[in-house]
């Protein structure tokens, strides 16, 4: 197998901004993981990505980019295009000094019951643009296959648990818009799966409350009281107690934020603190899912940054240890960048990229679509 140095490219359902990310793999094994950088997007190019989710609700065809999403496509190639000149200027490196890009793109609609899953991100431009094969449309062909489509980034967690020295079972939570989950026990099976919101519900509510894009530091969330009984009341819809397989769109649980009356009525620190609880219920419940409790949580994503949250998890789901993908010597901000640069690899090199256990695909999935510059 190639080894090869790759960029990933990642912008998530929080729609924060494109993480970039270098690593050197054969889509197998881990190398060196290089250098990261981060591209935010100002607030008129996350309004129009928030347009283009709800204009992409209705869309059948995941070819089709009617009224604003043709903009919105064009955004997110060319943002992309950015992030990877600054990183490259940056780290004093040419276009020939990387192998293979992984473009994600931007989900804007995700309904594998639907067999659609759309990401925004014009991969031939972009390869044409930086003059370096890019592989993107990681997940159509397993949701075209009746596949989840979600998670993709397990194998690489499994890569990189292999490099440390963890005992007993060890879950690698993503705490992104979603959050997702990946238990790996040694060599057995792995088990994946998104578990339930991530940081959507609280950055939709203080997006409609305050205007600012999310719960800075959790303050607000600290300042709230949790009601126990609103965290009980979500959390018996059936997504929670459903087995592993299963995906989670991002706008899913939307309508708690905005209309349940549970949450309307309620102050904003109360409000964000027991969406904040929710938040950590749901990952915390999914240990129920899994074939044994797991000894400890590797958390990445975003939600790191929310301490709140990171302490309401580790009250629920005790005694696991809860440890930040940085303080085991990874990034934590950049996890799933650096997983859709070794897929890019995985792709390139002809292996699959997803799984029975991972996204409920009939068998082992290749994936992705190459684009030569
Ligand atoms: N300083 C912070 N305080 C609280 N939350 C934060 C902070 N920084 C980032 N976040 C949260 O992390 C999210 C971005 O996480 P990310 O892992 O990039 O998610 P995604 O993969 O969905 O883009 C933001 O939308 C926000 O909710
Ligand atoms: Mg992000």
């Amino acid at each position: 197998m190639a080894w090869l140095s790759a960029i990933g490219l990642m912008s998530g359902t929080s729609y924060d901004g494109v993480d970039v990310a270098l690593i050197n793999t054969n889509g197998e094994e881990v190398g060196r993981l290089g250098p990261t950088l981060y591209r935010p997007y100002s607030e008129d190019e996350r309004a129009l990505l928030r347009h283009a989710m709800t204009a992409a609700a209705n869309l059948a065809d995941r070819a089709e980019r009617p009224g604003l999403l043709a903009d919105a496509e064009t955004l997110v190639t060319q943002s992309h295009a950015e992030a990877v000149e600054a990183f490259l200027a940056a780290n004093g490196m040419a276009a020939s000094d990387i192998g293979v890009v992984g473009f994600h793109g931007q989900t804007v609609l995700h309904d594998p019951g639907r067999r659609l899953t759309v990401q925004l991100g014009d991969g031939k431009a972009l390869a044409r643009r930086l003059g370096i094969p890019v592989v993107y449309d990681f997940r159509a062909a397993d949701v075209a296959a009746g596949g989840q489509g979600a998670p993709f980034v397990p194998v690489f967690h499994r890569a990189m648990v292999r490099l440390l020295d963890e005992r007993g079972p060890v879950a690698v939570l993503n705490i992104g818009g979603v959050a997702n989950l990946t238990f790996i026990d040694g060599e057995a099976a792995l088990v994946a799966c998104d578990v339930g919101p991530g940081n959507a519900l609280i950055d939709d509510f203080m997006r409609l409350r305050t205007g600012s894009p999310h719960d800075g530091e959790g303050r607000a969330a600290a300042a709230g009281r949790v009601d126990e009984a609103a965290v009980a009341h979500i959390l018996a819809h059936p997504f929670f107690d459903k087995p592993p397989p299963k995906s989670l769109d991002r706008n899913a649980f939307h309508h708690w934020v905005a209309a349940d009356e549970k949450l309307a009525g309620r102050s904003l620190e109360d409000g964000a603190a027991t969406l904040t609880a929710l938040t950590a219920a749901g990952i915390a419940r999914s240990m129920r899912l899994l074939p044994r409790p797991p000894a400890s949580f590797i958390v990445a994503g975003g939600g790191i940054r929310n301490p709140v949250l990171m302490r309401m998890l580790a009250e629920r789901v005790a005694p696991a240890r809860v440890m930040t993908a940085d303080a085991v010597g990874w990034a934590a901000d950049s996890l799933e960048a650096q997983g859709f640069a070794y897929l890019a690899v995985r792709s390139f090199n002809g292996l699959p990229l997803s799984f029975p256990t991972t996204t409920g695909v009939p068998e082992p999935m290749r994936g992705g679509v190459l684009a030569r510059p």
